[in-house]
């Protein structure tokens, strides 16, 4: 095959609604081009240096035709490897060769990796609220929509009632109480399960604000109301807490979206103490070590639900979405409706139609992107308020 050589390479920063998102263009002698999602919006600086300043000279003149070994090389280039930072940056460049592939090969994505296992993927929206009733009218309304798979959180990860109790010398940050928060799951999936019924699936994220012993007593508790999967009970330095978790109930698990590398979820795929794999695919380096997981995952009975948060590129949402159209171990995928602005800043914008996401038949990815209306939005990079958690005592706990 004719080699397509890497031209130039270029970092697109924007905030079109209310994250940074951060894309990577890839330029080639061929006059193709593949783009690919690096989003991390914490840190969206680092990410466009270690692209521009490390991996953009390494990569320029050789040819995008072979992903695995330029995947290889990136990885172990700074011998140091799988950093949230460095992950993304690869993944930027990754995503956009199997982009600038399957415009070569004429065939999207799914196609590429061997065609449809499945019509359409199942997607799980977020409904949010400051009370019972506000979450209870946020359901309904996504159920008229055609929803049938829906997140429930009351006042956001953690929950954010006032706390009465919180310490007077209180460290600046952004406080929670797990006893309170715990209560309040209970009571609003009690709520919930009484009034709308078990027609509808349920989610919820805990999102690992919990000590270890808490998470194994509320996903237990959970399981009176068959949640369709309880997220991220434990942190990712916490995950041998699992094997307590699935002795006691069979609250099915989801877990990963923090993941970084192989030996983060290796074992617990092995012991099969998880449901669904929800690890975000920019942050373990894209497309290329997203569909090694996919194998691992579905020799242990596994399912796939990758992370698919609003920081995220519709690049990114598009990927998660071949991905799952072409491996029938996919389970859901987590979206959100984009703004105008989004919808104009990337042209392909996947769009959910009552409760399904369908795959673009365009050639690669499927998502273009304007760069010069995307660079209007600029970033907001300051200082990170949300994960400054604490809790009462004013001790720091993860966000
Ligand atoms: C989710 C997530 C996100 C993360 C965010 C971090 O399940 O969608 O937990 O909302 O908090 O991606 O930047
Ligand atoms: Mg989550």
């Amino acid at each position: 095959m004719k080699p397509t050589i890497i031209t130039a390479i270029e970092v697109i920063l924007t905030k079109p609604k209310e994250h940074n998102l951060v894309a990577v263009k890839v330029h080639t002698d061929q006059g193709i081009y593949g783009l690919g999602c690096a989003t991390f919006q914490q840190r969206p600086l680092a990410v466009k240096t270690t692209v521009e300043e490390y991996l953009k000279p390494l990569l320029i003149g050789r040819d995008a035709n072979n992903i695995n070994d330029l995947w290889n090389m990136m990885m172990v280039n700074a011998y140091w490897r799988n950093g949230p930072v460095l992950n993304n940056a690869i993944s930027g460049i990754d995503q956009a060769l199997w982009d600038i592939k399957g415009k070569l090969a004429n065939m999207p994505l799914y196609q590429l990796l061997g065609g449809k296992a499945k019509d359409a993927i199942d997607v799980y929206r977020h409904a949010d609220g400051g009370s019972l009733e506000e979450v209870e009218a946020n359901v309904r309304a996504l159920m008229a929509e055609g929803y049938r798979y829906i997140r429930c959180q009351m006042g956001l990860y953690g929950g954010q009632a006032a706390i009465p109790h919180i310490n007077k010398m209180a460290t600046h940050g952004a406080y929670y109480d797990q006893d309170q928060y715990m209560r309040s799951v209970i009571e609003l999936f009690t709520y919930l399960r009484k009034n709308i019924g078990y027609e509808v699936h349920l989610l919820h994220d805990i999102h690992e604000r919990l000590t270890p012993n808490q998470a194994l007593q509320l996903v237990k508790q959970m399981e009176q109301f068959k949640p369709y999967f309880i997220e991220d009970p434990l942190p990712p330095h916490q995950t041998e807490w699992l094997e307590q978790i699935r002795s006691q109930c069979a609250t099915p698990i989801a877990i990963g979206e923090l993941f970084n590398n192989p030996m983060e979820w290796r074992a617990i795929v092995e012991k099969r103490q998880l449901d669904y794999m929800r690890v975000h695919i920019s942050q373990i380096g894209g497309i290329t070590p997203a569909l090694k997981l996919i194998s691992l995952c579905d020799n242990y009975g596994v399912r796939m639900a990758w992370h698919g948060p609003q920081d995220m590129t519709p690049i990114g949402h598009s990927v998660n979405l071949h991905l799952n159209i072409a491996f029938a171990n996919s389970a859901i995928q987590e979206w959100d409706a984009p703004n105008d602005n989004i919808r104009q800043a990337f042209p392909g914008t996947i769009e959910a139609e009552r409760g399904y996401l369908y795959p673009s038949d365009k050639p690669g990815i499927g998502v273009d992107l304007d760069v010069d209306f995307a660079r209007r939005f600029e970033l907001d990079w300051g200082v990170q308020e949300w994960t400054q958690s604490r809790t009462p005592s004013g001790v720091i706990h993860t966000p």
